[in-house]
């Protein structure tokens, strides 16, 4: 199963699910690394990787125009699944439409709570006992389609946004390969 990657910055994800790929039994892999940021350092990676890529900034562009072009680049990959990994654009409902249940995004909050920026400030500000991570179908709405899968982790008292995103990333990196596995054979 063809899976293209949407990134914008580090691409820890993307690499996670490029490293998953490597096993014998994965299901997917991952024949497109692209990202509308010509210098995020996950496109480097992804090339020493062997991955092809693609990047576009969409300064001075229409949405639509911007979004006809990744969309052609992913089609010319013969991609079947999107998998966004920290791609800080929302995609328009005319693109999720043609995608429809095809686009999945990894998300660090335990929706519904927390959609958008800052998760990890806002559940330590919020005094929550815990936080995670959430992998989910996209819809046109913000983080708002339907969970596939959570894994949840303590916050601890002397927590930073910091320290708990990176106690949550790498639940990240484990759940997001997995889930992306049993989404492309469902
Ligand atoms: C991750 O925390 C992901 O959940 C969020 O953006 C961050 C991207 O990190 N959507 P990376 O680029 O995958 O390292």
């Amino acid at each position: 199963h063809r899976v293209g990657v949407l990134i914008s910055g580090r691409g820890s994800n993307m690499a996670a699910l490029v490293a998953a790929a490597k096993a014998a039994d994965c299901p997917y892999e991952v024949v497109l690394v692209a990202s509308d940021k010509p210098d995020a350092a996950g496109l480097t990676h992804a090339a020493e990787q062997g991955i092809a890529t693609f990047s576009l900034s969409p300064k001075g562009m229409a949405k639509a125009e911007y979004e006809a072009a990744i969309d052609g680049a992913l089609r010319e990959a013969g991609v079947e699944t999107i998998a966004l990994a920290g791609y800080m654009r929302l995609l328009s409902g005319d693109f999720v439409a043609k995608w429809r249940d095809r686009i999945v995004n990894i998300h660090p909050s335990l929706l519904p709570a927390y959609k958008g920026l800052d998760t990890h400030a806002r559940a330590i500000a919020a005094g929550d006992r815990e936080a995670g991570c959430s992998v989910h179908v996209v819809t046109e709405e913000l983080d708002a389609g339907s969970v596939l899968a959570q894994a949840r982790v303590p916050i601890l008292p002397d927590d930073t946004p910091d320290s708990l995103a990176a106690r949550v990333l790498v639940e990240e990196h484990r759940l997001y390969p997995q889930t992306l596995a049993e989404y492309v054979t469902r």
